[in-house]
């Protein structure tokens, strides 16, 4: 079954996020994208919660997160239950997000990361999949945790 990817963006993250969904397109890997559609200033907790709520309601297993800085997106991310969301500006932290933490949200920062380095980020947390064992233990201990 194709991973279900949503990915969304501020204004901060919006050129970032452009280039996130060229080489997503270029690895045949679908998505859905949830705005902005523009550098117009918006409000990042709205994309946040829409990506939150695309994997929470409608199935879709990972989300992608630009803005500035990846911290504003993380935080509001992290609000929703069921979401375990990694800002990472390297490749090690993306793919430890995934393999210990199970980190369902890559968050980025648009004005943090370059478009070569960003992709092998979005690799790393892609091609990752959760260790398990002693990690799930810790994991639930997290509090309001869904697992
Ligand atoms: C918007 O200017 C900026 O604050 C936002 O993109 C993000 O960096 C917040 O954490």
């Amino acid at each position: 079954m194709p991973l279900k990817i949503a990915i969304a963006s501020d204004h901060g993250g919006y050129e970032l996020k452009e280039k996130i969904k060229l080489h997503l397109n270029k690895r045949n890997i679908e998505f859905s994208d949830f705005g902005t559609e523009s550098i117009n200033s918006v409000n990042y907790p709205d994309y946040a919660h829409i990506v939150c709520e695309a994997i929470n309601k409608d199935g879709y297993k990972l989300g992608i997160l630009v803005c500035g800085t990846g911290i504003g997106m993380s935080i509001a991310a992290n609000k929703h239950k069921g979401i375990r969301a990694a800002c990472c500006s390297d490749t090690y932290s993306s793919r430890l997000s995934r393999m210990h933490n199970d980190a369902n949200v890559l968050c980025l920062g648009g004005r943090v990361v370059g478009d070569a380095l960003a992709n092998d980020i979005v690799d790393q947390f892609l091609n990752n999949e959760f260790e398990g064992g002693r990690h799930a233990d810790r994991i639930s201990m997290y509090p309001d945790t869904d697992r």
